[in-house]
């Protein structure tokens, strides 16, 4: 890996690589951020802070499992548990000092509707010298009850003025952090761009409620009061693995709709493929939170040498050539309808009997799959290139083929 390979500018700033942490318990303090600075991350974007510390539930997390295996993750955590002046009179004169010289630290901060607050907010963060700004005004939980959070973000007018009101206050990037909790992102991407908005970041949580504990009909996670008397829960924020589909769809159709803003992608980006995948859906930089939370900090050794060795075997030479190149191949369901038809084909080889597909495609697919010798075989005339069978293969046994 050449030193600069993985470099990419970002709303004016130079970024070493195109990983962040993003705002969450891996960034509540200097203790943690210059771990992570030191570790070679390119930046880190702090735990939002706003004018009142935060009190939180215990317990906050809850997980969703499959075969035992967590692939997602929902917590009812709010903000900062430390007052503003702590980090901008200690904490990022701290971070800045400490941290690699290349390292990026972007404070995050939340008001309510009312501008005034996001302006005073950003003049007392511009002079503790942060590198850039990112407005929350997407927290799912508990926020909104205060008008704050995704209340604002659902709201295109209101993250016009208060990204307005920030941009008054500081001549550092502003980034607004999106909600996917809308019907449609685009209109409130362009409100915060109308609003000066230099960058983008999508996604946050997505509001969930991520289970029941059926023995105690308890919704999860659980917040226990004195003696565990009371056993209570709130809808959170769905993050992991699992929304990386929801990120992905966001951040493309941002690109799509607005190709000159910059985009942080966020959501679910646990390897450097789903990165690269971000990368190709117009993200620029690229923010992890539910992978740093599972694995720890030394997860970006394996991120940058994975998009290195990718980029070195493809014919990258810098991650501009990767950022968006997948969009232009995002088109109509209509367009879609128009290809000529295909149907599955099974690599023999591949194939261990296992009737996976047989069974799929009998209850729900076209009946086209039957085993010979130990073997699935299509019937050509009843497939319908669904996918299917693709879809509960574990053997990497099909193919698609055209059929004329
Ligand atoms: C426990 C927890 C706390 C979080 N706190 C914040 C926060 O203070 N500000 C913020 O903008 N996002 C916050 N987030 C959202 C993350 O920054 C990120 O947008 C989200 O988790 C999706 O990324 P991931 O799938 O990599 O976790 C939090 C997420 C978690 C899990």
């Amino acid at each position: 890996m050449s030193s600069n390979q993985l470099e990419i500018e970002f709303a004016g700033i130079i970024f070493k690589n195109p990983f962040l942490l993003s705002s969450a318990p891996p960034t509540m303090d200097p203790r943690h951020i210059l771990r992570a600075a030191r570790l070679g991350w390119g930046g880190a974007v702090m735990k939002t802070v706003t004018e009142e510390p935060t009190v939180d539930p215990r317990t906050r997390l809850g997980v969703l499992r499959r075969d035992g295996k967590a692939i997602g993750m929902n917590n009812i955590e709010l903000l900062s548990r430390e007052p503003l002046k702590k980090w901008t009179d200690e904490w990022i004169p701290k971070i800045k000092q400490e941290a690699p010289e290349d390292f990026i630290f972007i404070a995050s901060m939340m008001s309510g509707p009312e501008p005034e607050g996001w302006t005073s907010l950003a003049e007392t963060i511009s002079a503790s010298g942060a590198d850039a700004i990112e407005l929350n005004v997407s927290c799912p939980h508990g926020s909104p009850e205060k008008h704050m959070g995704a209340f604002i973000g659902q709201n295109p007018k209101l993250v016009e003025v208060v990204t307005k009101a920030a941009k008054k206050g500081t001549d550092l990037p502003v980034m607004v952090k999106l909600t996917p909790n809308v019907t449609d992102i685009v209109p409130i991407a362009e409100a915060a761009v109308r609003g000066g908005a230099d960058a983008l970041s999508a996604i946050n949580t997505v509001e969930s409620l991520i289970g029941v504990d059926i023995e105690t009909a308890t919704p999860l996670p659980i917040a226990y009061g004195v003696d565990k008397k009371e056993q209570l829960s709130t809808y959170g924020g769905f993050c992991g693995p699992a929304v990386k589909p929801l990120g992905l769809r966001f951040v493309s159709q941002i690109a799509k709709a607005l190709p000159d803003i910059p985009i942080s992608g966020i959501g679910g980006i646990e390897e450097w493929n789903g990165a690269t995948e971000y990368l190709m859906v117009g993200a620029k930089t690229l923010q992890v939170c539910t992978a740093v939370m599972w694995h720890g900090f030394s997860i970006i050794k394996d991120l940058t040498e994975g998009l290195a060795k990718f980029m070195e075997r493809k014919g990258y030479t810098t991650l501009t050539d990767i950022v968006g190149k997948a969009l232009p191949k995002i088109t109509t369901w209509t367009a879609l309808t128009k290809l000529p038809p295909l149907v599955a084909h099974v690599i023999e080889d591949n194939c261990t009997g296992c009737k996976d597909c047989v069974v799929a495609c009998a209850d729900g697919g076209y009946v086209s799959i039957q085993m010979r010798n130990n073997v699935a075989v299509i019937n050509n005339e009843k497939c319908d290139g669904c996918g299917l069978c693709y879809v509960v293969c574990q053997d990497n046994a099909i193919k698609f083929v055209h059929t004329k």
